[in-house]
């Protein structure tokens, strides 16, 4: 408990209330104004949550001021270069890096749960060929739901494990056929010799024609593209499948909404496009027309924003930026391509923002969607796949995020208020009067 409190005065002459001030181990502090409403009658008003805590939480937690991400403590920039995705999942989801022994039993356990119900397939034919990535995992994912019953009870800890399992191990797979079927190949079965990128990149790249041989520096590429992008607080999509979780509803239903959510250009879909947008720059001028696109950004009128850049709670560089971009040089070296003139072109965008008085007054950096666009299309991934790898690596994320919220005893379904504009009450009218 805490002894500190904040007090609300009311200038009607109403009586003034006071709140408790609660701390948590890092970052602001809330103000617990759970009775306002029974002690005032009134709501607080904060669209978009500029200014709320839903929750609290010991997951992830981000400084928009120093550009600090650290997952259960542990900085992003020593886990994306000493640890892998695997290590990372078992991070979020139990708290603790693993041993080498509970890593090889979690690792096992993702491997052996990688195949979908062969009537996926069936499924994914109602689809047109032509249709988005997204489109498609939202179905699938939420079809999970009606091919795994076992696992569906959310308040039972053991079903959510084991849906949590198969939807980590899946997610590859089901991503995998939706590019195939867009393509028009054969579905690639997961190999469990492999690891868990080299596995997503075999399923996608390889055919029944030939032996597929993947790229280390490539699968290492991925495997730190799912570690950047596997949690981040309480971001629309993670918020979207906690609401969405709170009903009761099953995990499988609740991620499909956190993978609907994402796929918003504002969000997860920014990746695609950012790189849209370089390819729209590169189109009509190159590095020349920086400067005019720039412009039309900053103007309020044109409904043009630089896309990967700018974050509602960065106010620094994303660390995620930083990070992808070595892994730009990294991948653009490995496979010569370092005078990629899509990088040049990024890297030239990025130097004149950030000197441009508009982005520096309002602090708009790099986010983790500005280079991992080019690093996507590098390893050879379609543009309009990148928001689906993002809701790969984030579904551990939104799993460790709804099992926090349900673990929690005090959890209750979300149902936020407003405060009315509309009509007051009125009769109506037979239609012969109207
Ligand atoms: C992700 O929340 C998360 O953690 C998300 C994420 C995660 O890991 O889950 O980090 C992933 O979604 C990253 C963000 C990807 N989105 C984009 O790159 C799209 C482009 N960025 C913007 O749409 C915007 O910056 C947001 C949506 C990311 C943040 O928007 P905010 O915090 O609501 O800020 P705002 O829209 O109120 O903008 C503040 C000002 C405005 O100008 P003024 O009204 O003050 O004059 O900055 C301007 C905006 O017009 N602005 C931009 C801009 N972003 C903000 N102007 C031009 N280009 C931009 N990209």
């Amino acid at each position: 408990m805490t002894d500190r409190t904040a007090s609300l005065h009311f200038s009607d002459g109403a009586p003034s209330v006071t709140f408790p001030v609660l701390s948590g181990t890092l970052g602001p502090d809330v103000i617990d104004i759970r009775t306002l409403y029974s002690k005032t009658g009134k709501f607080t008003y904060d669209p978009g949550f500029m200014s709320t805590a839903a929750c609290s939480s010991a997951i992830t937690y981000i400084d928009g001021d120093k550009g600090e991400l650290l997952y259960r403590g542990y900085p992003i920039e020593e886990l994306a270069v000493r640890c892998d995705y695997m290590e990372t999942c078992y991070l979020l989801l139990y708290g603790e890096l693993p041993d080498p022994a509970q890593k090889e039993d979690f690792v096992s356990r993702v491997t052996t749960h990688t195949m979908v119900n062969e009537q996926m397939q069936f499924f994914m034919r109602g689809f047109r060929r032509d249709a988005h990535p997204m489109a498609v995992l939202t179905g699938l994912v939420g079809a999970m739901s009606a091919f795994y019953p076992d696992s569906i009870n959310l308040n039972d800890a053991h079903q959510r494990d084991i849906s949590a399992i198969r939807l980590i191990a899946k997610m590859p797979t089901l991503i995998a056929m939706a590019y195939k079927y867009s393509s028009g190949q054969p579905y690639m079965y997961p190999r469990n010799e492999l690891s868990y990128a080299a596995n997503f990149m075999r399923m996608m790249f390889a055919t029944p024609c030939a032996d597929y041989h993947v790229n280390d520096v490539l699968v290492r590429a991925l495997d730190r593209i799912f570690i950047l992008h596997a949690d981040h607080e309480q971001n629309a999509s993670t918020s979207t499948v906690r609401l969405c979780a709170s009903s009761g509803t099953n995990p499988f239903a609740a991620i499909a909404a956190g993978v609907a959510c994402l796929w918003g250009p504002a969000h997860g879909g920014a990746n695609e496009a950012a790189l849209n947008m370089l390819y729209d720059i590169q189109a009509h001028g190159g590095v020349a027309k920086i400067g005019d696109f720039i412009t039309r950004a900053k103007d309020k009128n044109s409904n043009v924003r630089l896309m990967g850049f700018g974050h509602r709670v960065y106010k620094n560089y994303d660390p995620r930026a930083k990070l992808m971009r070595e892994t730009c040089y990294e991948v653009l070296g490995e496979l010569g391509l370092g005078d990629d003139p899509l990088f040049k072109l990024a890297m030239a965008l990025e130097k004149i923002a950030l000197e441009d008085e508009y982005f520096v007054q309002r602090k708009l950096y790099p986010n983790v969607d500005f280079y991992s666009g080019i690093v996507q299309k590098a390893i050879g991934i379609p543009v309009q796949l990148f928001t689906a790898i993002f809701a790969l690596a984030r579904t551990v994320g939104w799993i460790a995020q709804l099992n926090e919220m349900v673990s929690d005893p005090e959890y209750k379904i979300g149902r936020p208020r407003q405060l009315f504009t509309g009509a007051g009450r009125r009769s109506v009218k037979p239609i012969a009067e109207r």
